[in-house]
């Protein structure tokens, strides 16, 4: 198997080099400077592996090799180089040094495929900046709106207009980013699990058999900031009281929706902020998600009732904006076949499990077949500097990677 092993693994390193935190986490949001350098370093990358290298109207980077014969649409791998604050070194990246490691192996084996092989790194995966996931995939497909592209801003206030214009892009041709479902054949995107099931089987890998659909909402309590000392309790509009009710209904709405439900509260802020001043306002977001868009749709409703009375019943006003709604996605069944056959080629036995993340592959499956290669993270743990997958795991991952895209071109 031809899979370099010991340089998909230093590329890993090098690039986690690139936006590295003291506590040897990455933080490398889009358009940040380290991010641009890790996007070089990548489309250096590519290039040695015999790619030609662009970046599209938005800044996703495409390293293509054409196929013979000319004319059939792409084989793309692909996924993100952009991080959570305070992240690992593998979530988003492995996929894309593994595609790579992969289209540079062929290359060296003398593989040649009849359709064009792709290696795609979408940008804003995370949505760390504008709390909007998979932000560059969805330019991909064409979902994004001029709108949206002028409105939403960073907790900086920047824009993703002004962000593309400070990238070196010209922010009016967003839309030559949009692609359509002719110019593919198949999406893979090998990402790292993310949870325990892999580890707790005792397996390396795993063919993904749907997406989780990530739900964003914020909410803005207005309630009276006042004096901590002279207001009697009966007295006050306490915003963050009603905040902390709000965050215990929504984990027990989960704990209660289904067994694949989730609910998390992961910004809250106070403000004033000051000791003795009772708190007036709170921000807080809410990531609802479940594999089944229904039972999803239950626990937002709950979190959304639970808002409305909380704060009627505190005395406050209140505004629950929606940020991003993503169907939970569930993968052709003749693609979870074939990554599955794959991890036989390997001589791995086959496990098959849905995804509680999000990932680009929710949405580059609106405009073709695809599939997703899961590879076992140490105890679960993700969007944390202590994030980790084996090497002897990233060189399996790859390998599956490897014998997928040979049995797509077939
Ligand atoms: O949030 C997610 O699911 C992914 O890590 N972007
Ligand atoms: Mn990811
Ligand atoms: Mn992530």
């Amino acid at each position: 198997m031809p899979i370099n092993g010991t340089r998909l693994n230093d590329r890993i390193a090098r690039l986690a080099g690139f936006g590295q935190t003291a506590d040897g986490g990455v933080t490398r949001p889009t358009f940040t400077p380290a991010y641009l350098q890790a996007a070089q370093a990548v489309a250096d990358w590519m290039s040695e592996a015999g790619l030609a290298v662009r970046r599209d109207a938005v800044g996703n980077l495409i390293g293509r090799r054409e196929g013979d014969p000319a004319g059939l649409p792409a084989v793309a791998l692909g996924s993100h180089i952009d991080t959570v604050l305070g992240g690992g070194r593998y979530d988003g990246a492995l996929g894309v040094l593994s595609a790579l490691e992969v289209a540079q192996a062929l290359h060296e084996d003398g593989v040649s495929l009849r359709h064009p092989l792709e290696v795609i790194s979408f940008i804003e995966e995370e949505g760390t900046r504008w709390a909007t996931g998979m932000l560059g995939s969805r330019f991909m497909v064409g979902h994004i709106s001029e709108e949206f592209v002028r409105e939403r801003a960073d907790r900086q206030g920047v824009t993703i207009r002004e962000a593309l214009a400070g990238a070196g892009l010209d922010p009016a041709r967003f839309r030559e980013a949009a692609r359509t479902s002719d110019e593919f054949h198949a999406y893979v995107e090998l990402h790292i699990e993310q949870s325990t099931v892999l580890e707790s089987l005792g397996l390396p890998v795993g063919a993904v058999t749907g997406i989780a659909g990530p739900l964003f909402l914020a909410l803005r309590l207005h309630g009276r900031a006042d004096h901590a000392g002279a207001t009697p309790m009966h007295l006050r509009r306490d915003a963050l009281v009603a905040a902390s009710q709000i965050v215990l209904v929504a984990q027990e709405a989960a704990a209660t929706a289904s067994s694949t439900a989730v609910a998390t509260v992961g910004r809250l802020e106070v403000s004033p902020g000051a000791i003795n001043v009772i708190p007036g306002e709170v921000f807080m977001t809410f990531d609802l998600r479940d594999i089944v868009e229904a039972q999803r749709d239950r626990l937002e409703h709950t979190v959304r009732a639970a808002s409305e009375r909380i704060a009627t019943a505190a005395g406050l006003r209140y505004e629950l904006e929606e940020l991003t709604r993503h169907v939970p996605v569930p993968l052709p069944e003749h693609m979870v076949d074939t990554v599955s056959r794959s991890i036989e080629a390997a001589g791995l036995p086959v496990h098959r499990l849905p995804s509680g993340a999000g990932h680009d592959a929710q949405i580059m499956a609106e405009v073709t077949d695809t599939a997703m290669i899961f590879v076992r993270s140490r105890e679960g743990i993700s969007h944390n500097p202590r994030e980790y997958s084996s090497p002897e795991d990233i060189v399996a991952g790859a390998e599956v990677l490897y014998h997928t895209v040979v049995a797509l071109d077939r």
